[in-house]
């Protein structure tokens, strides 16, 4: 799957998922949360935050950063973990996240997830999560370390409380966090079934937008070192821009050339005006435009998109504790909601109440 060149932006995995799940309608609450595992690049942008974006604008919204999650896998080294919560906050706001109209927050401040995830613990059998395919992966993918925890196998249980304390009916995610929602709304008609029916059945929220490649053609992804960050410099950017893979059987400028299989013209799908677009694939086709050409434009857009996010980053870096202040807001606001709702849950679970 990771060599699977993406032509078309959307892969038949993409294309399966759409169709099963609609999109919702009738939205209620939204909720998603992102690990903090470094700077932002363009594929979660795309991926993740842009439908953010367009949610918080129809929906009641809350996005959390995923701090106790982020532990699962990297409990190993958590020097940068402080750090990499603090980028993602000036990432999300940078590109337009509004804590005035979502609530926007950290997970390990409000306490209340892990207080749930420990009751939501004991009605999940363990053989549910063993046959979790992302578990399964991501086991094969990090062999270098030990994940055969207990934490770890309990990453959608966690998951599904993040959800149910807000009552979210809907959560954006990508495909591959499909098989963790189907979890989440096992475990909710598990509860509901021992204790009524108190908890909201999570679906999901598909994006529809085409994936952007990595620089290599592949899955833009930090450990394949293919990516282009939100923080990256101008030149940075021209710099990858050049690394680009392009049409293999193309050498000279007047070779005609197969933009479907040139990432550079992926890029210019999305960054560039659709006239644009359609000039580059003719000229592309009848070899009257250079690569180096096609690549120093697309530079020249990548760039003008990232200009003002960069600049509002760097800024919102230089005032540190007011940036932890708007998530200590954040996360208030979402404490008073979580905190209700444990409380109906400890209930109904005949916890005696002191
Ligand atoms: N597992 C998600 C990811 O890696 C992050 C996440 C944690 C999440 N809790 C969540 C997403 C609750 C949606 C809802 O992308
Ligand atoms: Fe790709 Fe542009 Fe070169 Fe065509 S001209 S192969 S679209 S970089």
């Amino acid at each position: 799957m990771g060599r699977e060149l993406i032509v078309s932006g959307v892969d038949k995995e993409m294309k399966l998922a759409l169709e099963k799940y609609e999109e919702p309608k009738d939205i209620k609450r939204v909720l998603s949360g992102m690990r903090p595992t470094g700077r932002l690049h363009l594929g979660n942008y795309f991926g993740a935050l842009k439908p953010w974006l367009e949610l918080q604008e129809k929906a009641e919204s809350f996005f959390f950063i995923a701090d106790w999650h982020a532990i699962t896998t990297s409990y190993h080294d958590t020097k940068e973990l402080s750090e990499n919560t603090l980028y993602m906050m000036a990432d999300w706001i940078a590109c337009g996240l509004d804590p005035e109209k979502s609530t926007l927050f950290v997970q390990s401040w409000v306490k209340e997830h892990a207080e749930l995830h420990l009751l939501l613990s004991m009605i999940t059998p363990v053989r549910w999560l063993e046959r979790n395919p992302t578990y399964k992966e991501m086991m094969e993918n990090l062999k270098d370390r030990e994940l055969a925890t207990y934490g770890f196998l309990g990453y959608p249980v966690l998951q599904t409380a993040d959800i149910v304390l807000y009552d979210a009916d809907v959560v954006p995610v990508g495909v591959d966090q499909l098989p963790h929602l189907e979890l989440s709304r096992e475990i909710v008609r598990r509860f509901n079934r021992f204790f009524g029916e108190l908890l909201v059945e999570p679906r999901p929220y598909l994006s529809r937008a085409p994936k952007l490649p990595g620089l290599d053609g592949r899955k833009m992804s930090k450990s394949y070192g293919n990516c282009i960050y939100l923080s990256d410099s101008k030149e940075e950017v021209e710099r990858k821009v050049r690394s680009m893979i392009t049409d293999p059987a193309r050498v000279r400028k007047t070779d005609p050339g197969h933009p479907e299989v040139c990432t550079v013209f992926t890029y210019h799908q999305i960054f560039s005006e659709k006239e644009r677009v359609k000039e580059i694939e003719k000229a592309c086709r009848r070899g009257e435009i250079g690569c180096v050409q096609c690549k120093r434009e697309l530079a020249e857009r990548i760039n003008s998109f990232l200009e003002p996010i960069r600049e509002k980053r760097q800024e919102l870096l230089k005032n540190k504790s007011q940036l932890i202040d708007v998530f200590k807001d954040g996360s208030e606001r979402a404490r008073k909601i979580a905190k209700v709702k444990m409380e109906a849950i400890k209930e109904a679970v005949n916890f005696l109440r002191s």
